[in-house]
């Protein structure tokens, strides 16, 4: 089996990891924090604890899967791996600054990856010697539930470095899908409208969040209502990626940037995480009706 080397033990990371163990592949996670490496290892035993909770898995299993995971703060580990995951802060100095060690390092013919959700590839393997061994693969949260990945060549990609990405995502029993290096690729710049243009509804008075919710979702066929999910994945983390995405765009009036949620970033009603966001998550608040 070939090997996984992660860099970031964050959410993104973990998750990616957990996804490559359970196909088999030995996997090595990297941080520069030794107490989110902790904290990242804590959860994977948690979560391989609730899956045979659930008999979705044996214990046998849970202990193979979570044997093939090393956690360290040393990328010297990363020398056999012959593919390199990095899901470290959205930065691009910091990545680029990551990505030039990160080659220093691995063998000739290891492909390197960004998880990036916003930043062009193009821009972060320019850091590269060899960028043609170079791919973007975008996974969403939660990465061990979510089945879509996102596969980005860059400009600078050579065409078996995307091929080989896609097989070994596809081997993971992920559904992959190639997407040009533009902003947002695709998922997330779909959304965009979706979640832009409820909030200008709802900014216009046209309906309120609850309203426009429950019209997605029981009339548009949608799990979650555009509020419900902004809550969901993070008014700030939301926020952001539509600021890049307008940026990205050239300022593109399509992907401007809602005040509504920009004031709710502000003021920490994030969502779920910090308890409040468009709705009140404290124990036994009421959901508005629409
Ligand atoms: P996170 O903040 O949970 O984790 C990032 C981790 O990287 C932290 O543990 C930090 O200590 C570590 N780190 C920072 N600099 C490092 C370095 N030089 N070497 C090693 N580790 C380093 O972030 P998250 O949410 O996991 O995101 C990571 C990447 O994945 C970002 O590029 C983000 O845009 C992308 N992404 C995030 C998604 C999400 O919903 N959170 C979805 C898809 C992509």
């Amino acid at each position: 089996m070939p090997k996984l080397s992660v860099i970031g033990a964050g959410t993104m990371g973990t998750g990616i990891a957990q996804v490559a163990a359970t196909a088999g592949w030995d996997v090595v996670i990297n941080d520069t924090n030794n107490d989110i490496l902790e904290k990242s290892s804590a959860s994977l035993v948690k979560v391989m604890n609730r899956l045979v909770e659930k008999e979705k898995i044996d214990q046998a299993t849970a202990d193979k899967i979570l044997g093939r995971i090393d956690f360290t703060e040393d990328q010297q580990y990363f020398e056999n791996s012959d593919l390199v995951i990095e899901a470290i802060v959205e930065n691009l100095e910091i990545k680029q600054k990551v990505f030039k060690a990160v080659e220093e390092i691995v063998r000739e013919d290891t492909i390197i990856a960004s998880n990036t959700s916003s930043l062009s590839l193009a821009s972060i393997g320019a850091s590269l010697k060899d960028p043609s061994r170079f791919v973007g693969i975008h996974f969403f949260n939660p990465a061990p539930l979510m089945p879509l990945v996102e596969i980005i060549p860059a400009v600078q990609t050579a065409e078996e470095t995307t091929q080989q990405a896609k097989d070994w995502v596809d081997s993971w029993k992920k559904l992959t899908v190639l997407a040009k290096d533009t902003p947002g690729f695709i998922v997330n710049r779909v959304a965009r409208p979706f979640y832009g243009e409820s909030l200008r509804m709802y900014e216009e008075g046209i309906a309120d969040f609850a309203t426009i919710d429950w019209a997605m979702k029981e009339l548009g066929g949608f799990r979650m209502g555009p509020f419900e999910l902004m809550d969901f994945i993070g008014n700030d983390i939301n926020y952001t990626v539509t600021e890049t995405v307008f940026a990205s765009f050239f300022y593109d009036p399509r992907y401007k940037p809602s005040f509504t949620q920009k004031r709710m970033s502000e003021a920490g009603f994030l969502g779920r995480k910090s308890g409040r966001g468009y709705y009140d998550y404290a124990e036994g608040a009421v959901k508005p009706e629409p």
